[in-house]
């Protein structure tokens, strides 16, 4: 595991845009895994930004997303989907790419996860997935408990994660579809991103203390290809 120190957020979000562009540009990833929520934001503004400006044709990467509330659609405006395609997929061309965004509003979820996973399989696998971090230690929305082996599944969100989820979300999504941990650990590398000091205890407890189920992402331990990318504050209950 290999941990990359960043001052602070602005830039956390500039060498984890540099990490991605990078694999990108070296033709080392044709799939990539992608998450929302505030810490990948500025590292979106960055790539896309990076990707425009280059000859690379971006229309040989399959971009799938980690996860999405249930009952959102992909045009729902606070859906996660709504979100990647705002902030990344429209700055780079979306209609010429190969994206698979869940759809949270699907009549059958069951069904919804399956085609998540044929459609990974399909595209070859997941080479690098991106993940960012609960302040449980769930990823993508595997949350404590879950065992190491799923796969994409329908989740009920812990409280410490429905907690954060603004209020004008109305109503407060209580499930979500997400890619499994066994799905995750599929990927051929793996880039996580953390920032601020609210994430300091769990990223201690996740890649310092024995794994768990009851972190997450602490079965990122087993993982042969993990990168942290991370800031001061995040960083500073580890070694
Ligand atoms: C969202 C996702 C979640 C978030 C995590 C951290 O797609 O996969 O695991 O990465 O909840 O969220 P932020 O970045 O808002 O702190």
């Amino acid at each position: 595991m290999s941990v990359i120190r960043c001052s602070d957020y602005s830039d956390m979000g500039r060498r984890a845009a540099d990490y991605v562009f990078d694999m990108i540009r070296c033709n080392r990833v044709s799939s990539v895994a992608l998450p929302t929520g505030k810490t990948p934001r500025l590292m979106y503004a960055f790539l896309a930004g990076q990707l425009r400006c280059s000859e690379i044709d971006i229309t040989r990467i399959s971009f799938v997303n980690l996860d999405e509330y249930v009952g959102l659609a992909n045009d729902h405006p606070q859906s996660f989907a709504y979100e990647l395609q705002k902030q990344f997929f429209s700055k780079i061309g979306m209609k010429q790419l190969a994206v698979r965004l869940l759809n949270g509003a699907a009549q059958d979820l069951s069904l919804e996860c399956r085609q998540h996973e044929e459609w990974i399989a399909r595209a070859g696998g997941i080479d690098l997935a991106v993940l960012g971090i609960g302040s449980n230690g769930h990823i993508a929305f595997n949350e404590p408990g879950t065992p190491f082996n799923t796969r994409t599944h329908i989740s009920d969100l812990a409280v410490a994660t429905t907690d954060r989820i603004p209020s004008s979300y109305a109503p407060k999504p209580s499930r979500a579809i997400t890619l499994g941990i066994g799905t995750i650990l599929e990927a051929r590398m793996v880039l996580l991103m953390a920032s601020g000091e609210e994430k300091a205890p769990i990223i201690r407890r996740a890649f310092h203390e024995p794994p768990s189920v009851f972190v997450p992402a602490s079965a990122l331990q087993s993982h042969p290809c993990v990168t942290i990318i991370a800031d001061r504050s995040a960083l500073r209950e580890s070694r």
